[in-house]
């Protein structure tokens, strides 16, 4: 891919997340499982107070504020979309954990902190978005401490996808460029990260791509019955792409993992 189609993706993918659409289908917690996996993702990396987390492409701040809340940890965050690292921080004052918790804008494939600032690190929902994957898995190993952790949950695919997921729309909505999940953990090691655990969380994608075709079809009812004109949704192509998820994640096509490793 080249560099200037590697940045539309990364600037199409910053800019769906950070739009009301995404909030109306996804909520704040912009990954299958909600923050039930985030927690379980916290309780497998061992995250506790005293210790420093970096959360990548940390959306709207929900994840890092629950984590700092939950387990005490201090969690930075990086996302590429400026618009979202400047929600997040609103939030991070009003959920009063702005000693614990800060964001800033940043790229997963050229983190700009030193080598070891990290004891842990997690990425939700977004490694396989990233065009250059190999960069930041490098890019994760550099940022840890020796013996520090990562946690990445994300997409899987099994085979070849079908057409409808395999476009634009499909590939900022993390769909297109998910990979198996053996590839993922083969990132990690080549990295020069180890024990490696892969744990399955395909029926969090099923119920996310169930509730979100409830809400698509909620709103397509809502516009047309308030004559709303709804920031130029396209229902019919939001509509297909759902479709298209949900079957494949029927014929275990598409999944999800939580996939964990030590440096
Ligand atoms: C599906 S959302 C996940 C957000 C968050 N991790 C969560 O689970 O709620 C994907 C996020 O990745 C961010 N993103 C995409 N490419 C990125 C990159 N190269 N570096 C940092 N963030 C990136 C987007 O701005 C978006 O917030």
């Amino acid at each position: 891919m080249s560099p200037n189609i590697e940045g539309d993706v990364k600037s199409c993918c910053a800019t769906l997340y950070e739009s009301d659409l995404a909030r109306m289908l996804l909520g704040d917690s912009f990954h299958p499982g909600g923050l039930r996996l985030t927690q379980r993702l916290g309780e497998k990396l061992g995250l506790r107070s005293g210790i420093r987390v970096l959360d990548i492409a940390s959306g709207k701040g929900e994840s890092a504020i629950f984590l700092a809340r939950t387990f005490g940890c201090e969690v930075v965050g990086i996302d590429f979309s400026l618009e979202n690292v400047n929600q997040a921080t609103v939030r991070v004052e009003a959920a009063k954990v702005a000693h614990l918790v800060s964001f800033r804008r940043g790229d997963a494939e050229k983190i700009a902190f030193p080598d070891a600032s990290f004891d842990a690190l997690i990425c939700e929902c977004a490694f396989c978005t990233f065009p250059d994957k190999r960069a930041a898995a490098t890019e994760f190993a550099r940022v840890l401490k020796p013996g520090g952790r990562v946690g990445l949950s994300d997409l899987t695919r099994a085979a070849t996808l079908p057409p409808e997921l395999t476009g634009l729309l499909a590939w900022i909505a993390c769909i297109a460029d998910a990979r198996p999940v053996e590839e993922y953990s083969e990132y990690l090691e080549s990295a020069g990260m180890r024990e490696i655990e892969i744990e399955p969380h395909d029926e969090a994608l099923a119920e996310m791509v169930r509730d979100i075709q409830g809400k698509l079809l909620g709103a397509e009812l809502m516009s047309k019955l308030k004559n709303l004109d709804l920031e130029g949704i396209d229902f019919a192509q939001a509509k297909t792409l759902a479709r298209a998820a949900a079957d494949a994640v029927r014929a275990k096509t598409l999944g999800y993992a939580i996939v964990v490793a030590q440096r």
